[in-house]
């Protein structure tokens, strides 16, 4: 996807510099359509010859030409939310291959998805009395996945940690074990399978696989209860390289390889959920430079991209490649950082890199997976454009927006109670 020709940044056959001087507002995002279709060939490999949906997070990034691209590729939609839900309609997904999750479902997520005929998880015992009622209420069969938090360290940052004990996800085996009478009551809704997610930014195989056979184990018992069970979910959570140096990320048939041949066994539809390893390396952030400078220890290239368009350095202290567009002066050691009033507007700390003149162009990678959708307008920076790389043709997707966009939504009118 990326190339450095003549010294300049390109993403397939669209020069940067061209893009900058077209005089398009930064700081933009760009995603590649051919990394995103050379992603998800990754995970069809992955399961293929198996009974499978590869289902896109789409948490991860909702732009709708993404979603469009995998839709029509095949893939299937994990949403956590009415929202996420109609968004996944809209750009082509089928309901019946979409799974709503959600450790607290609001009545409108829930009816959302019953009336599209996709599959809820189901959290907690308080979550499934909830679909259960809505269920009777609007004259459905709910199809549940039960979510299994199998105490498993998937060693990774504690917020995106999702399957230890303590985590505020899924249900421990001993309360589950205690729902299996209650389940055989269910009168609105039928148990169709299991679920886990043990977390992101997986680097090893090892616990999502013993994960697995966790789930397996479970959709045994509760076939032996005499529920219909032919699906489990496995989550998604594979890490990407975004150190591009190389560091081995494991593949998607890494993860479902060692698992293959006791799906088989079982007869089970296999469901994963990717975000980040379909959409994270197709996309980057582009801004220009405002200027550097120097003070005690630290020189500081200053750009109008900040943590109001990527928000993951400064909260899981997450690493970002950055490059500039232009081979720029000579190399020093610079804190990327942004324009905000805040300190942890940071992009990269003690990045060596070639020193640039104002105005040039800095592109931050593996931006495509919860950068834009996790942007603030933090500072008052309005929300960004988004525009889609395909070969040669530049397609603005989302126009930036405007203060006209911001200002709509205030009012001045009194509630009566
Ligand atoms: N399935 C479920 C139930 C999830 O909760 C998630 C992500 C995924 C699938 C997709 O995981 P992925 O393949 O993208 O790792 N904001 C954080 C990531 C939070 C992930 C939340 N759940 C970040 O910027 O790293």
């Amino acid at each position: 996807m990326y190339s450095r020709r003549d010294g300049i940044l390109w993403i397939e056959q669209v020069r940067l510099d061209r893009l900058l001087a077209a005089g398009l507002p930064t700081p933009l995002y760009l995603y590649s359509l051919a990394e995103l279709r050379r992603c998800y060939a990754a995970w069809a490999e992955a399961v293929s010859g198996l009974d499978a949906t590869v289902g896109y997070a789409i948490k991860a990034n909702p732009n709708p030409h993404l979603l469009r691209e995998l839709a029509r590729l095949g893939a299937g939609a994990i949403v956590a939310s009415e929202g996420e839900l109609r968004q996944a309609l809209g750009c082509g997904f089928a309901g019946a291959h979409t799974v709503l999750h959600g450790n607290g479902k609001r009545p409108g997520d829930i009816e959302a998805a019953l009336r599209a005929g996709a599959l809820l998880s189901v959290d907690s015992p308080f979550d499934l009395a909830h679909i259960e009622e809505a269920a009777g209420r609007l004259g459905c069969q709910a199809r549940l996945l039960l979510r299994i938090n199998p105490d498993i360290d998937p060693q990774v940052h504690p917020y995106v940690a999702t399957g230890l004990q303590d985590s505020k996800f899924g249900m421990t085996e001993a309360v589950l074990q205690g729902l299996r009478p209650a389940l055989r009551a269910l009168r609105h809704s039928r148990v169709c399978g299991l679920h886990s997610h043990i977390g992101s930014l997986l680097m090893e195989p090892g616990p999502f696989v013993a994960a697995g056979r966790i789930v397996l184990q479970w959709a045994a018992r509760l076939r032996d209860d005499g529920h219909p069970i032919d699906t489990v979910d496995l989550g998604g959570g594979l890490g990407i390289d975004y150190s591009r140096r190389g560091e081995p990320a494991p593949t998607p048939s890494d993860l479902i390889g060692p698992l293959r041949a006791e799906l088989q066994a079982a007869g089970l539809r296999l469901v994963v959920e990717p975000g980040r390893s379909l959409v994270g390396s197709c996309g980057a952030l582009l801004g220009r430079v405002l200027g550097v400078k120097h003070g005690g220890s630290k020189s500081f290239l200053v750009t109008d991209a900040s943590m109001a368009q990527l928000i993951r350095p400064a909260l899981y202290g997450a690493y970002h490649h950055i490059e500039l567009v232009a081979p720029g002066g000579e190399v020093r050691r610079f804190d990327v950082v942004g324009p905000l009033c805040e300190s942890a507007d940071f992009l990269g700390l003690a990045r060596q890199l070639p020193t640039p003149a104002e105005g040039d162009g800095l592109l931050v990678f593996d931006v495509g997976a919860y950068g834009a959708c996790m942007a603030s307008r933090y500072n008052l920076q309005l929300g960004p454009a988004e525009y889609i790389v395909d070969g040669a043709r530049l397609i603005c997707s989302r126009r930036a927006e405007t203060w006209e966009d911001f200002a709509r939504p205030f009012v001045d009118q009194e509630v009566a109670l």
